[in-house]
């Protein structure tokens, strides 16, 4: 009889673990109990990513992956409420890991800085994650393998805005009859896993660099954004 009360513990520490121990007890009558997964989401959603990049980085059967030395999966932060979408990784991008590094890449961040952004309130990511050998554009068998990667890596990000630079980023995610000439500038949105997302498209800064009289049109778009960021009181620090 005398272990009676340890019985007891034991019994206790079953039962919170069988009701899930991250339970919390409240004092309000009405809610007797509440997940307590506040502080969990930002440790769940790099959880998540991270657990996307190991899926990504095992990917079977892939030419892009063979042919590449580095797994190209974001940059920026991974709470922004803004996330930009390019094509597939270059050779600069290839061999240091990170999206948009090289030529096009500093394009971009004049164009963030334009409408008062950087990299440390955007997230960056691309339509492949694995560098297209010679810089050639992803083939649509390429862009539907990975597509289902990027869905998902967009529904983890979850931002307020989904800026799509290129026809390729614009193709795979809106569909094949929409060309970036005329869709550019226009917003749009789509769902993804339960939250609607607001979409703009504009032209690829590599696009920008071979026709840089395109870039008022590119500038009309970042206006769009910035204009968008006021409307829905986007805080810019990601919280
Ligand atoms: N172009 C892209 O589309 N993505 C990069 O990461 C770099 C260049």
């Amino acid at each position: 009889m005398r272990n009676k009360p340890a019985l007891k513990t034991n019994k206790k520490k079953l039962y919170y673990k069988l009701i899930n121990n991250e339970l919390v007890y409240d004092n309000k009558s009405i809610v007797r109990y509440k997940k307590n997964n506040k502080n969990n989401a930002p440790k769940n959603k790099l959880n998540q990513l991270e657990e996307l990049r190991k899926r990504i980085n095992s990917i079977k059967n892939c030419d892009l992956k063979k042919n590449a030395t580095n797994l190209v999966f974001s940059d920026g932060n991974p709470f922004a409420k803004i996330m930009i979408v390019g094509e597939g990784p270059g050779a600069n991008e290839d061999k240091e890991g990170k999206p948009f590094v090289g030529r096009a890449g500093k394009l971009l961040d004049k164009m963030l800085a334009a409408i008062k952004l950087n990299r440390k309130n955007v997230y960056i990511s691309n339509v492949v994650n694995f560098r297209p050998p010679m810089n050639r554009r992803p083939t649509d068998e390429e862009i539907k393998k990975y597509l289902p990667f990027l869905n998902k890596h967009i529904e983890l990000i979850n931002p307020k805005i989904l800026l799509l630079l290129g026809a390729t980023a614009l193709n795979a995610l809106i569909g094949n009859e929409v060309v970036i000439s005329k869709a550019r500038g226009k917003w749009t949105n789509k769902k993804f896993g339960e939250s609607t997302i607001q979409i703009i498209a504009s032209f690829h800064p590599a696009f920008l660099m071979r026709q840089p009289d395109q870039k008022k049109y590119a500038w009309e778009d970042l206006k769009m954004i910035r204009k968008k960021i006021s409307e829905l009181k986007i805080k810019l620090d990601g919280k």
